[in-house]
């Protein structure tokens, strides 16, 4: 098949490769030109493992190209698979800006029969407004579906190939055997519902995992208080089958570049339709507040931030990324700052994505000159580089704040540290 993806972000590009690596004709688009310029060299502009040698590989054969043309792209495309941002608007719903000038600059280059698919995150009703544009450029039977994207930032190659299940959202019988045919090399189940289906999976599939995120969160602040340990809890919970021992990260919460922003669009969402009090607009508060709780409650322990040499090791919002996306360190670099603690930063990938948030914080050139000499470690992302830290490099008597759970309390006391986490005394 030929087809295009609007939007050469994390999502767009991995479908793309994948896509592509198939045999399909791709064409990745997007209005960056660096953007297409960089990866039409085979140059992704950001991290994901697997990624550049898949986008290579079809770059070498001809089949994957990138372009800023939609005339070229979608005018020989049967699939026109739209995969622009969807970021909070200032009431917390859903920006669908970039989706509409998308449709508004594909729609006169639509062929008969074309399937216009939705890959971006939107609100269940969101089909209407496309056709709508669509139909104001062209009179061409065009079917517009949904296409949601489960895949996870770290490891997205692999959850695309892998994927537990594709949801179709479509109601045309042409199209759904059309989207059967693109999905078919690929694992999990297939599920095809009606596209407003479709679209509340994703944001419920989010708003869930979302909630586990807060919901251990509060059972870890309690075992602090009454002397419980959250991972002999999560132990003690998990072999009940209902719940499960997997997919449990007591923390600093839920960020990244989906998590709060879907959870967001739910919870306003639920606001405009009345329902001020559930549990999405509960999630949102709490998780938004969190960070600051935590770092006043270790700053107390640890005898104040001020002057202290505290080392960030983790910059990203989650292992194997460089994206930082609501990033536990954008709240973290922030605070520390402000309580005049003297910060010194490191993270394996995303060390130029930080440089542009803050040009002049010092960063470390590699994880041992991070510790060295450091009174506080707080370890914010689970890079495997940080599970065997030479913690001899500390200052003796430093405290270890992991909210990772990377570290045992015992062993890192054993060399002279303190140890502060979540979920334990
Ligand atoms: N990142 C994830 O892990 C993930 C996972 C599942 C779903 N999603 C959803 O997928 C969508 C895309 O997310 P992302 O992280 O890939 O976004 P991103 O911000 O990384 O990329 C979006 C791209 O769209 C391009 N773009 C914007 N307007 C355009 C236009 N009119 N024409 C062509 N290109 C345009 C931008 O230049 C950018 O390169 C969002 O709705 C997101 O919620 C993301």
């Amino acid at each position: 098949m030929t087809i295009t993806i609007i939007g050469t972000g994390f999502v767009g590009v991995v479908s793309s490769a994948v896509f592509a690596s198939f045999g399909n004709v791709v064409y990745g688009l997007d209005v960056d030109e660096v953007k297409v310029r960089s990866l039409s060299e085979g140059k992704v502009p950001f991290f994901e493992p697997e990624l550049e040698e898949l986008v290579g590989k079809s770059l070498s054969k001809g089949n994957l190209r990138f372009t800023t043309s939609y005339e070229e792209a979608v005018s020989q495309s049967e699939i026109v698979i739209i995969a622009v941002g969807t970021p909070s608007a200032a009431d917390g719903t859903a920006d669908l800006k970039y989706v509409k000038a998308a449709t508004e600059s594909l729609a006169p280059y639509l062929q008969e029969k074309t399937i216009v698919a939705i890959k971006s995150t939107v609100p269940p009703g969101t089909n209407r407004q496309v056709e709508e544009i669509i139909s104001k450029h062209t009179d061409k039977e065009v079917s517009v579906v949904s296409l949601p994207e489960f895949l996870r930032e770290g490891v997205a190659v692999s959850d695309t190939l892998h994927a537990d299940r594709v949801v179709i959202g479509a109601t045309q019988e042409w199209a759904i055997e059309k989207l059967l045919d693109l999905h078919e090399p690929l694992d999990g189940e297939r599920v095809v519902m009606r596209p407003e289906s479709a679209q509340m999976s994703k944001y419920a599939a989010n708003a869930y995992l979302a909630m586990r995120i807060t919901f251990i969160n509060q059972i870890a602040d309690l075992c602090e208080k009454t002397g419980a340990d959250i991972l002999e809890v999560i132990d003690g919970i998990g072999f009940d089958k209902r719940i499960g021992r997997h997919y449990w990260y007591p923390g600093l919460g839920y960020g990244g570049s989906c998590f709060p922003k879907d959870v967001k669009e739910l919870a306003a969402v639920s606001k405009k339709l009345g329902d001020e009090n559930n549990i999405l607009v509960l999630m949102d508060h709490i998780n938004e507040a969190r960070i600051p709780v935590k770092l006043n409650d270790f700053g107390e322990k640890i005898g104040g931030w001020e002057g202290k040499q505290v080392s960030v090791l983790g910059l990203s919002f989650k292992p194997n990324t460089t994206d930082m996306r609501e990033a536990p360190s954008l709240k973290v670099i922030p605070y520390l700052q402000e309580k005049n603690a003297i910060i010194k930063a490191y993270d394996p990938k995303a060390m130029d994505e930080a440089k542009k948030v803050w040009p002049s914080l010092f960063y470390a050139n590699d994880v041992n000159e991070a510790l060295d000499q450091a009174e506080v470690v707080i370890v914010l992302v689970e890079w495997d580089e940080f599970a065997n830290l030479d913690l001899g490099r500390m200052k003796d008597g430093g405290w270890l704040i992991d909210t990772r759970q990377m570290y045992d309390k015992k062993s890192v006391e054993s060399q002279q540290l303190q140890y502060l986490g979540i979920g334990t005394v």
